[in-house]
């Protein structure tokens, strides 16, 4: 058993902390690949709940190795801060590899970040606020700082006063800010390089031999497919490749090493942040799935936007990724309604349309056709196999597994990791 990707198929928040985590136990590595700690990933354990923003999921199985990747951008104090919470917990982080490629969010990315975000106005993409984007963009630009120059100095000044040299122009003359001085950004920086050293390594030689091996390695996505920079709602997106070819890139992992693509999938769609969203909901049925599911940001604490099942989203996530298997989460969650509304395709202009329209204007113009579906009462909390669940609800996942291409491998009926029914093996 080679690689496998685990990734969101929405607009983030579908319970990927929750898979990962199920999996953690039985999977030798778990890499994080893209993104930073604009992601929030909940796991519950027993009693217990983490709150995981930048380690991969994997960290709370004691047998798995957790791996930052070198398309991940890490804050420094975040990580660090995550780290001595898990501690304090008595959860054992040793084993963590971070990439000595990852990109470094520094304090200035932050600022650039909230400032062009204001300066937007109405037009802002209501990012996390946590320098994702900024980041991303130095390293593109060729002016971004690595992990590994935390232990050159003179690299690091020579790097910092580059990215600088142009920023403090923007942020003084353009945004009426004050300037950011080099030797605090270098100094503040040079600060973590002791504490983050035991963790930084060659990570792509790690995982490669770990493949050659036959160790079984994990790629945990943050965000999701329609968040992805290239495959999403550009603009309203993140600034990295959550999709599964971002696994490969974003850890240095060929992709015939990839066997499986499991998205995850809740049972209805969220989506936290500015962009359209067909079936998004601003009535009572929105408000009951964003109180009875708990729709509220692990990162930024916002109320999430709420919406019913969107097939043709499903869809596009199976090809987009190439996906193997779902996950359904949170099929709880939709336990009480009469009747269940699918989006089955668009109304554009008049016209039916099956599949996501590559453009941004028909897609802002799409009007969801829904397809009705009976509901069920029953409590499917404690459900453990397929059978067990309500005809009506059988028939909901099954409508499902049809409309999106892919065949439903687990259902998530609670947050729990034993709330979980599998249907067909992941390993
Ligand atoms: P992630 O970012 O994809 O990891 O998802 P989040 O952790 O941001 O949001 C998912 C939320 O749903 C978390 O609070 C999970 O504990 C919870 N959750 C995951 N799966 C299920 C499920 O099957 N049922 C219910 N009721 N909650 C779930
Ligand atoms: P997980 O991994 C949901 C959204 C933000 C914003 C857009 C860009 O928990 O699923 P950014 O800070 O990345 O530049 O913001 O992306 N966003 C998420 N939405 N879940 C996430 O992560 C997200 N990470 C970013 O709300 O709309
Ligand atoms: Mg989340």
């Amino acid at each position: 058993m080679p690689a496998l990707v685990l990734l969101g198929a929405q607009w983030g928040d579908e319970g990927k902390g929750k898979a990962t985590d199920l999996l953690g136990g039985s999977v030798d590595y778990v890499v994080r690949y893209q993104g930073g700690n604009n992601a929030g990933h909940t796991v519950v354990v027993g009693d217990q709940k983490y709150a995981l923003h930048l380690l991969p999921s994997g960290i709370l199985s004691p047998g798995c190795t957790p791996v930052i990747g070198n398309g991940v951008v890490v804050d420094p104090s975040v990580l660090l801060s995550e780290l001595s919470g898990l501690n304090e917990r008595g959860v054992d982080t040793s084993k963590l590899l971070l990439s000595g490629n990852a990109h470094i969010i520094t304090p200035y990315n932050v600022t650039v970040d909230k400032v062009t975000e204001r300066f937007l106005g109405k037009r802002k993409i209501g990012t996390t606020g946590r320098g994702i984007g900024p980041t991303y963009a130095d390293k593109i630009n060729r002016v971004g700082i690595r992990v590994q120059d935390l232990y050159d100095e003179s690299i690091l000044t020579q790097k910092v006063e580059a990215a600088l040299d142009v920023k403090n122009q923007i942020l003084t003359k353009l945004y009426n800010r004050r300037a950011i001085a080099v030797d605090q950004v270098v100094e503040e920086l040079l600060g973590y390089a002791d504490k983050l050293a035991p963790y930084v390594s060659d990570t792509v030689l790690v995982l490669n031999q770990a493949l050659e091996e036959d160790k079984v390695v994990l790629f945990e996505g943050g965000q999701g497919t329609l968040l992805d920079i290239d495959h999403g709602t550009y603009p309203f997106v993140t600034s990295s490749n959550p999709t599964a070819g971002g696994a490969c890139t974003g850890a240095g992992v060929g992709p015939t090493k990839i066997s499986r693509v499991i998205g995850i999938l809740k049972a209805y769609t969220t989506r936290v942040g500015a962009g359209p969203f067909p079936t998004e909901l601003f009535d009572e049925d929105g408000e009951a799935l964003r109180r009875i599911g708990g729709e509220r940001g692990v990162t930024t604490g916002r109320d999430r936007r709420c919406g019913w099942f969107d097939a043709v989203i499903a869809r596009y996530a199976t090809r987009v990724n190439g996906l193997t298997d779902f996950f359904l989460t949170k099929l709880d969650v939709l336990t009480g309604w009469e009747q269940i509304p699918v989006c089955v395709a668009y109304e554009i202009d008049g016209k039916r349309v099956e599949e996501l329209p590559y453009s941004q204007t028909d897609f802002h113009h799409a009007k969801p056709v829904y397809e009705m579906l009976p509901g069920w009462n029953e409590d499917i909390s404690k459900a453990k196999t397929f059978a067990d669940l309500p005809k009506n609800a059988q028939a909901y996942v099954k409508a499902l597994e049809e409309m999106s291409g892919a065949p439903i491998s687990a259902i998530g009926v609670g947050p729990g990791r034993d709330e979980t029914i599998e249907i067909n093996s992941f390993l």
